[in-house]
């Protein structure tokens, strides 16, 4: 049985000294400035390592790719998707990394509203990018140094392409526990080998519209238990897409090939999850109608060595093993990959460690601890994999008898930049934290998911003004996954004025009460 703790939330912390005194009595290192900076902020510095469809973005943050489950059923444009690509274009932010998930097929979907990036959708995937595009240039001058990408998907075991409620999952392997809990039946529902080659095909022919409508890059996903994450954890699948770290890379490598092989020069960034853990659930012994349990390890005794996930340690699964991740990371340098994005799990099995929040989606669970403990798993993993990358650079500059050359802020440079997640829960440090990792080369940018939904323009505010607008500030509700999870359009229910006019609103406090999330 877990045990009960009471979270002290940000909000009460009143002063960064507060803050500061609040992470040091957790034995966290989450390093935060004293003040937010404006003219001198690091945040404010081009990226000068990475030149991306020619462009360098021209400052260090990115707005995480957010889907809104709000697009027509044959995957097209809706109005919440123009307002949400256009609050992206003002958040000031010079990276869009992946807009939303976009599905490379229909059956591939994670839900019946997602965007599809396919032919019958290029006008309309084109206008998202233009209106973004035309709201940053009216808002800030200049576009030249915006770059913008795609996220290809595939949901893999989490495909909901038709119906909301019904799971059609295609898998890479059997799963022991979530094979139980997402209601994975047969040895059928594995893609075969010729499927995936046949998928592989899929990628390259969206590649090739993102690149036709003006997207710098394309985000490869492989993140959050969808499919191509699955695949690097596929340790048990027989063939040349499973086993060996070679088999479980191979179609990241295979997709390359042929986006190359089209004539396709679009750049490439990979979204990863860094690591993962076990699935997670409320605890039984402290849930009850009306009470979500605080969140424990499902049971995973007979599933040792646990060789069904990625960066993963496979004795200790409730902890990370970042062996694979930095191969992996070295593989998306040699490749030519230009952006890595590190997120970490999976919002289906294990959300804490993913998005971490004081408050939990409907079908998540009570934090067991304080999220503040998540947040710095993510900062110190990108914060080793950037260490991990530099050590690699340098070795090989010195191999070719070549010189580093540092930029501002004494950062060595890479090629492949590197972009952190997991800032939202910040609330009001999310600034003086993001300074702080910048400036001392913890991570080449910071990207913004939760809080863009609430605050898009969280850091251009802090930048300009060295102040926030409090009552935007996202208080991680979870109600923009709740949402979803329960057949609702996302979006930020409590803190948008656009949806808290909405009845879905005040469904979904009453969806909120009855499972006491
Ligand atoms: C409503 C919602 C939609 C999301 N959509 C995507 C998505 O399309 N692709 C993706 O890689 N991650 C998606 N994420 C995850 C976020 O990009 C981000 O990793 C997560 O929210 C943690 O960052 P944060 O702490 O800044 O919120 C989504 C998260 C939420 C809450």
């Amino acid at each position: 049985m877990s045990t009960p703790f009471k979270l002290t939330r940000i909000p009460t912390l009143k002063t960064v000294a507060d803050f500061r005194a609040h992470v040091a009595s957790l034995g966290l290192d989450i390093p935060a400035e004293d003040a937010i900076a404006t003219g001198d902020s690091p945040l404010l510095q081009p990226l000068s390592q990475v030149v991306v469809n020619g462009r360098t973005i021209g400052n260090r943050w990115a707005i995480h790719p957010m889907e809104g489950w709000d697009g027509t059923t044959d995957g097209g444009v809706t109005e919440e998707m123009r307002r949400r690509w256009q609050r992206f274009g003002e958040s000031g932010a010079k990276l869009i990394f992946g807009g939303e998930a976009m599905a490379v097929r229909p059956d591939g979907r994670a839900n019946p509203n997602q965007l599809i990036i396919q032919e019958h959708n290029k006008a309309g995937i084109a206008e998202l990018r233009e209106i973004l595009v035309k709201a940053h240039q009216e808002r800030y001058g200049n576009t030249d140094d915006l770059v913008i990408g795609f996220q290809l998907t595939h949901s893999g075991r989490f495909c909901r392409p038709v119906d909301k409620k019904r799971w059609e999952s295609r898998i890479a392997y059997r799963h022991p526990i979530l094979d139980r809990k997402f209601n994975v039946t047969s040895d059928d529902q594995i893609l075969s080998d010729a499927d995936i080659e046949e998928l592989i095909g899929c990628y390259v022919k969206s590649a090739r519209i993102a690149a036709d409508v003006g997207a710098d890059f394309v985000d490869l996903k492989h993140c959050h238990g969808y499919l191509l994450h699955e695949f690097l954890g596929a340790f048990t699948r027989p063939g040349k897409y499973g086993g060996s770290f070679e088999n479980r890379t191979r179609i990241l490598r295979e997709i390359i090939e042929g986006i190359r092989a089209d004539g396709n020069k679009i750049d490439v960034g990979v979204r990863l999850s860094a690591f993962d853990f076990v699935p997670f659930k409320p605890d039984p012994a402290l849930s009850q109608p009306g009470k979500l349990g605080p969140g424990i390890p499902e049971d995973y005794s007979q599933c040792l060595p646990y060789r069904y996930g990625f960066g993963v340690n496979q004795q200790n699964p409730v902890a990370y093993d970042l062996t694979e991740t930095f191969q992996f990371a070295d593989l998306c340098a040699g490749l030519g990959v230009k952006l890595l994005n590190l997120s970490a799990g999976s919002p289906y099995y294990n959300p804490h460690i993913q998005r971490p929040a004081a408050y939990p989606p409907s079908d998540g669970y009570q934090p067991a601890h304080d999220p503040l403990i998540d947040v710095a798993r993510q900062l110190n993993v990108v914060r080793q994999v950037r260490a991990h990358l530099q050590e690699s650079q340098s070795t090989k500059a010195k191999s070719q008898n070549d010189s580093d050359s540092n930029s501002a802020f004494g950062l060595r440079t890479s090629s492949l930049a590197l972009v952190g997640t997991a800032y939202s829960y910040l609330q009001e440090y999310l600034p003086h934290v993001a300074q702080y990792v910048v400036r001392h080369g913890w991570t080449d940018m910071v990207g913004l998911g939760r809080m863009t939904l609430s605050y898009p323009d969280i850091l251009a505010d802090a930048t300009t003004k060295g102040t926030l607008t409090p009552r935007f500030v996202c208080r991680t509700f979870s109600d923009c996954t709740t949402a979803p999870r329960n057949g609702l359009k996302s979006g930020c229910y409590p803190l948008d004025e656009y949806y808290k006019v909405k009845p879905e609103y005040g469904q979904l406090k009453d969806i909120k009460k009855a499972v006491g999330a």
